[in-house]
């Protein structure tokens, strides 16, 4: 089986890429940054997910695609075009080109985040809501991802990730959004075995005993998340909750205006 991560020198990718690794496996790194040392099964080709042809190259052969690369905050407009929007299209353009039948679509909570927390949970899919341009360019990367797969009967699942941390911090929120690197792994496992054309809109979000989230639609395509935050609480750990929260958290402060660098 190959598996091509893009942005996989990142933080998400760098959690997951060790748990992965398989006997017979070859997972492909992708990234604009350079990644100096490889495991067991992994190779790395260095590009922007904005280049077709190096991105069709990349995909040649894959069982699945993991798209995780570009901004993971926000940017003024013109970049988030540019980098998650274009890349997003580049991206699935170079799968379909390159015949793979599986995507993984990295989007966010932002996609949604000016949904109120405590109603967030009533509804397995929540429609777009987003709270900068960087949500936006989430939103429009599920349609993206929407659009091919019914044009093109591929499977693509958006995975809306919500808070990923190896561990959960100080606490706080994210004893409701935490997503541990193991839940990461097992959605990719998932889809990465699923066969199911369509576009498949689920939360990448542990089974945290405070959620705020469905795990429906996660469940549907057989992704069952085994970690739950309020195991690693401890005497440190920040356990107040926030009545009105917004799922965007700081992401709508004052300090966080929209088309700034953050
Ligand atoms: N970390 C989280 O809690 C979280 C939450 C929700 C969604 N996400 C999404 O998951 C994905 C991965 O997040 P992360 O935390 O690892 O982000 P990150 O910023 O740590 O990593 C993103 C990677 O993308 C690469 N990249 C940037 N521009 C690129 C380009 N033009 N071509 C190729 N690669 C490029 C960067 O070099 C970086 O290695 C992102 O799409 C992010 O929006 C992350």
């Amino acid at each position: 089986m190959l598996i091509v991560i893009t942005g996989a020198a990142g933080l998400v990718g760098t959690l997951v890429r060790p748990l992965l690794r398989r006997p017979g496996r070859v997972v492909r790194l992708t990234d604009i940054a350079p990644i100096e040392s490889l495991g067991a099964g992994e190779e790395f080709r260095q590009a922007s997910v904005t280049d077709l042809e190096a991105m069709t190259a990349a995909f040649t052969g894959a069982d699945l695609v993991i798209h995780l690369g570009g901004h993971s905050a926000e940017r003024p407009w013109e970049q988030i075009l540019e980098t998650n929007i274009q890349g997003g299209y580049v991206v699935l353009e170079a799968a379909h080109r390159a015949g793979v039948r599986r995507v993984l679509l990295g989007s966010s909570l932002h996609a949604t985040g000016y949904v109120a927390a405590r109603d967030a949970a009533a509804t397995p899919v929540l429609q777009p809501r987003p709270d900068t341009y960087y949500g936006v360019g989430k939103v429009a990367l599920e349609a993206l991802g929407s659009v091919y797969a019914d044009r093109h009967g591929m499977t693509v699942v958006s995975a809306r990730i919500c808070t990923v941390g190896e561990t959960i911090g100080t606490g706080g929120r994210t004893l409701s959004t935490w997503v541990s690197p193991g839940d990461l792994a097992r959605l990719m496992e998932t889809v990465a075995e699923l066969d199911q054309p369509g576009h498949h809109l689920i939360w990448a979000v542990s089974d945290n005993t405070r959620s705020w989230f469905s795990l429906e639609a996660g469940k549907a395509i057989g992704f069952h998340p085994l970690d739950d935050a309020e195991n690693h609480v401890g005497p440190d750990t920040d356990v107040r909750e926030d009545p009105a929260a917004l799922l965007a958290g700081v992401f709508v402060d004052d300090t966080h205006p929209l088309g700034g660098t953050w």
